[in-house]
């Protein structure tokens, strides 16, 4: 994402960052178009001639715009949810091109996903394959799956989204893989298309995930030779980004490793979600208050962590920035930026230097993904609205929620009132 200074103003594709505040208000999420555009190519481009299908990780940013862009670009879709199934649909994406992983689908949702057509539902245990079975008998339809294998491999990340463990809640270890597989190629209703692995998110390194997908490589292969020809080796997502000093590798670097390890006649299924949407994306806030207390000095913003729980949840650094650069003889403050939550876990920076003044605008930066969709309404917040940079300039693509949708479907009278 082009996101700088321009003539001091900092500016998103050239769109100032003032400029959507003062239009859609704060706290208030832009997006790149662009930025969205160039990281998905840049995974298609990676692939060469080599067959491939990037199903971009809807649970990163569901946005329905956003899901349109990269439907026109010809993505396919990750899901974990029905919801999620429903947003894709919605916006003309063909139910074929999307893979249905997690751990906890609904009969409700299994039955949806077979009867719309998903090009595949990644299993992650014998209970789960043993429904989408009973799904696809129901509808007349078999059901096209891969096995989610969990490799038991570290895949030295934060420890909450770190799932390529034996004691993380995902995919089945190999040996119960065979077992299923066996099982699916017997029945007439499982149709065995692929193999699946995905061990984190926000990775850093490649080894760990090359070595996972060498060992779901090696049980196509073996499954192969006992008659189960599988098409498509899914090596899942979780490519990291820059979000302070991390040195995550490039795109064509991650996609050529993991190609030296698949032999050329597997298509090979990515899940990115992060990788494409998260440096496309800031979170625009303005500064309410300074307040200095005995041992820290806060800037208290009007964003929170429910709407960027990633800090208070993971610790996650995003780093902030002036929206106008600051006078080269500013004050600065060292300060903890918080929002207007009552909870002191509610922050977005802590021990940060800023020049900042109430009314001041900050972008926290890294925002695109995990960011809008993971925020909620807790002390009754009506969540931002985001905002999309496009050559035409920005366009609102999901409006601030207004208190009184919050309030819609409660009732505020008892019985006896
Ligand atoms: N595929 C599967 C099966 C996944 O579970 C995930 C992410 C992805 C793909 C996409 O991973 P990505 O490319 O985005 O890393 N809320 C956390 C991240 C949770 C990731 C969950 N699974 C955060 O804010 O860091």
């Amino acid at each position: 994402m082009q996101c700088q200074y321009v003539n001091g103003v900092l500016a998103v594709d050239g769109v100032p960052l003032e400029d959507v505040a003062a239009r859609f208000g704060t706290p208030c999420f832009v997006y790149s178009r662009a930025a969205i555009e160039a990281r998905f190519r840049a995974y298609d481009a990676a692939f060469g001639t080599r067959a491939h299908r990037v199903c971009y990780a809807v649970k990163a940013n569901d946005n329905l715009s956003i899901v349109r862009v990269l439907e026109r670009l010809g993505a396919g879709f990750d899901i974990v949810s029905g919801g999620e199934l429903e947003r894709v649909l919605a916006t003309g994406a063909a139910a074929s091109d999307v893979v249905f992983s997690g751990v906890g689908k609904t009969a409700a949702e299994i039955a949806r996903a077979v009867a719309a057509g998903v090009g595949c539902l990644n299993v992650e245990s014998a209970a789960e394959l043993a429904r989408i079975a009973d799904a696809a008998a129901a509808a007349n339809r078999p059901a096209p799956i891969a096995i989610r294998v969990n490799p038991d491999i570290d895949a030295g990340t934060h420890p909450y989204i770190s799932t390529g463990l034996k004691e993380n809640k995902f995919g089945v270890p190999l040996d119960e893989a065979r077992r299923l597989y066996r099982e699916a190629h017997a029945s007439r209703w499982l149709e065995p298309r692929g193999v699946a692995c995905h061990i984190g998110s926000q990775l850093t390194s490649i080894a760990p995930v090359v070595d996972a997908v060498r060992e779901v490589v090696a049980l196509a292969e073996e499954l192969d030779a006992a008659g189960i020809a599988l098409e498509h080796i899914d090596v899942g997502g979780g490519l990291g980004i820059r979000y302070q000093d991390e040195q995550p590798p490039a795109i064509g670097t991650l996609v050529e490793a993991l190609l030296a390890v698949v032999p050329a006649r597997y298509t090979v299924v990515m899940e990115p979600g992060r990788s494409i949407v998260g440096e496309s994306g800031v979170l625009l806030t303005r500064v309410e208050y300074l307040k200095a207390a005995a041992a820290r000095n806060f800037v208290i913003v009007d964003a929170a962590m429910n709407d960027l729980l990633r800090p208070a949840l993971y610790d996650a650094w995003h780093e902030v920035r002036p929206c106008r650069e600051p006078a080269a003889d500013a004050v600065t403050l060292d300060c903890d930026v918080v929002g207007p939550v009552c909870e002191s876990g509610d922050f977005l920076a802590r021990g940060r230097r800023l020049a900042v003044v109430p009314g001041d605008l900050l972008a926290v930066m890294s925002a695109g993904a995990y960011g809008f969709a993971m925020a909620s309404n807790y002390n009754a917040r009506p969540r931002p609205p985001e905002v999309l940079i496009e050559a035409e300039g920005a366009r609102l693509v999901r409006a601030r929620e207004q208190v009184g949708e919050l309030m819609r479907d409660e009732l505020a009278r008892l019985r006896d009132d």
